[in-house]
């Protein structure tokens, strides 16, 4: 049932929302535009937020809508109080909050503290000051190496490519010192050794905090503190290494990072409502993950190693086991997720090959594409395990309606800093970004009301759009609220799995409270337990179905 939003305010030490909570990820460029101008706004969330209700979401996580250059679809941000014109205003935003709320959804803000524009005003002052002066000590700016200074301070590299240093034209004219952006030259890193960086934080935390916001996803979660030293990255990085590996390097997961959350923790439990911290937090190891977690630090953290794991019984048993060891020993949910609006759509990862890097994205001279059938059976079994684990979860975004990526992207239409800055070496984020499909027969599939959409939609998409799967009881989107609902009534979030064993290496088997999860990742079909199928990611499996089909999952009450 939606809770009141004064039941919002309450707090429950142990029984906290976001122990349990299925969070909505909402990227605002893509999701609903009711302006118009073909990019999707806070106005164009308020409106659809009964369609998110319907669903049986807790909650929703917004990614940023902050002024900005849009350099990185606003994880360059030029003012952390304000909404960007593009996405409205701050009464947009208390408007969205209010509607949120009063139907018993809560709601998270991103926070992007690494770095911020380079129009942030404390940027732009820092260029125009002198080498070594206050303003420059809010970022990382360094001397070059070399006989003039013209090479970098180090071979760090950028995330999107090229080196994670530029160097600046002094006031005087002359070329000058280098600034660290980890990301685009337009992301310059803040120096978070630096007491006014950290007490503007804190303040930013409060505006929002303030406005009634019920938390914060916490951007580059790992990265705020860089090594002491700034020496070299040994050895160079790895383009081929798998996405977990690089988090091997130096500026990230350094042990300062953990004191910042501790200072945030202290901040959120000043106001009511059980707020809640969740740490982009790409480390190496499940250990290092829940690392972030601990009791005063940050609340959630999302399980990337989940996320990168491929379609296998017994990787994924493995990771799962894991988790739930790692994160209940520092007393915190797992928060699971399988897709965001950085990685490859899960219902066109799960049918690619394993390894590979899941930013890179797909594109037409992609050397393997992934059959979108089979993909589409994978990701809605694949949902219907995740949804039945203890713990959080997030979901992206048209994840519901069981979009794939978009591979078919002209090479024009691409905007991701990473396509961009190797030359489309790497294609990058966009084919998860494509704005939502919410009615078939109408202009843009009725994303925006004239049919502007500030990325094509694919012919395709017409059947997937959200009111064609309304009448369809075999759709994914009333897959996702079948389980959402069963979900909610069961209490999954809150029950503990135990694994069953005897069905098989290729099968996934557990039970969670009342209800038996069997998945079966082989390549026959396998004989279920007696009992009733109450849910079954693919149609075809009847209520006492005996049989349990390739690349499906199934909830059970066995008996
Ligand atoms: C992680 C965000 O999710 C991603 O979209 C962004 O490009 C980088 N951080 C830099 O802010």
């Amino acid at each position: 049932m939606p809770q009141t939003p004064a039941a919002l305010r309450e707090n429950h030490p142990g029984a906290e929302w976001w122990r349990t909570a299925v969070i909505y990820q909402i990227y605002p460029r893509s999701f609903a535009d009711a302006s118009g101008n073909g990019t999707g706004d806070l106005r164009g969330v308020t409106a659809h937020l009964d369609d998110l209700v319907s669903l049986g979401v807790d909650a929703v996580w917004l990614s940023p809508f902050y002024r900005s250059p849009q350099k990185d679809a606003g994880y360059d941000v030029a003012d952390y109080r304000d909404v960007d014109p593009l996405f409205g205003t701050l009464d947009d935003f208390d408007e969205m909050l209010a509607a949120a709320h009063a139907r018993g959804i809560r709601v998270i803000v991103d926070l992007v503290p690494n770095h911020s524009s380079d129009q942030h005003p404390w940027f732009q002052e820092a260029l125009a000051a002198a080498p070594g002066s206050a303003a420059r000590g809010r970022y990382l700016f360094h001397e070059g190496t070399g006989a003039h200074g013209e090479l970098p301070p180090n071979n760090w590299e950028s995330v999107f490519g090229g080196p994670a240093w530029t160097r600046v034209t002094e006031p005087d004219g002359r070329p000058g010192q280098w600034y660290l952006h980890l990301f685009d030259p337009g992301q310059p890193d803040f120096d978070w050794s630096n007491p006014e960086v950290q007490e503007e934080f804190r303040s930013i935390l409060r505006f929002w905090l303030d406005r009634g916001v019920d938390g914060f996803r916490v951007d580059v979660a790992h990265g705020l503190i860089k090594p002491e030293d700034f020496s070299d990255h040994l050895p160079p990085i790895d383009r081929e290494a798998t996405e977990l590996s690089l988090q091997d390097a130096p500026y990230w997961g350094q042990d300062g990072v953990h004191e910042i959350y501790r200072d945030w923790h202290r901040v959120i439990a000043e106001y009511d409502g059980d707020r809640a911290l969740c740490g982009e937090a790409w480390a190496p190891t499940i250990e290092k993950t829940a690392m972030f977690v601990r009791a005063d630090e940050m609340q959630q953290t999302f399980n990337f190693p989940y996320l990168v794991t491929g379609w296998d019984a017994g990787e994924l048993r493995g990771v799962i086991a894991e988790s739930l060891a790692a994160y209940p020993a520092v007393g915190a949910p797992a928060t699971w997720v399988l897709s965001n609006h950085d990685v490859i759509r899960h219902a066109s990862r799960l049918d690619l090959p394993p390894g590979g890097r899941h930013d890179e994205g797909l594109g037409p001279l992609s050397p393997v594409k992934p059959d979108p059938v089979s993909g589409l059976r994978r990701a809605r079994a694949a949902s219907t395990v995740m949804l039945a684990l203890p713990g959080s979860a997030y979901l992206y975004q048209g994840e519901e309606l069981g979009l794939p990526e978009v591979i078919e992207l002209p090479d024009e239409a691409r905007q991701d800093p990473s396509w961009l800055r190797t030359g489309g070496e790497r294609y990058g984020r966009d084919g998860c970004r494509v704005p939502l499909p919410w009615v078939a027969a109408a202009p843009a599939y009725g994303f925006s009301p004239d049919g502007a959409s500030w990325l094509p939609q694919p012919a395709e998409w017409a059947a997937l759009a959200r009111d064609a799967q309304e009448d369809d009881p075999d759709s994914t989107l009333w897959l996702y609220r079948t389980l959402l609902a069963t979900r909610r009534a069961e209490g999954l979030g809150a029950s503990a799995l135990e694994w069953l064993d005897g069905y098989g290496d290729d099968v996934l088997a557990f039970r969670n409270g009342n209800i038996t999860v069997i998945a079966n990742l082989g390549d026959r079909s396998i004989t279920l337990p007696s009992g009733t199928v109450l849910v079954a990611s693919a149609p075809g499996v009847p209520a006492g179905g005996a049989q349990l089909p390739v690349d499906t999952a199934v909830w059970m009450h066995a008996g």
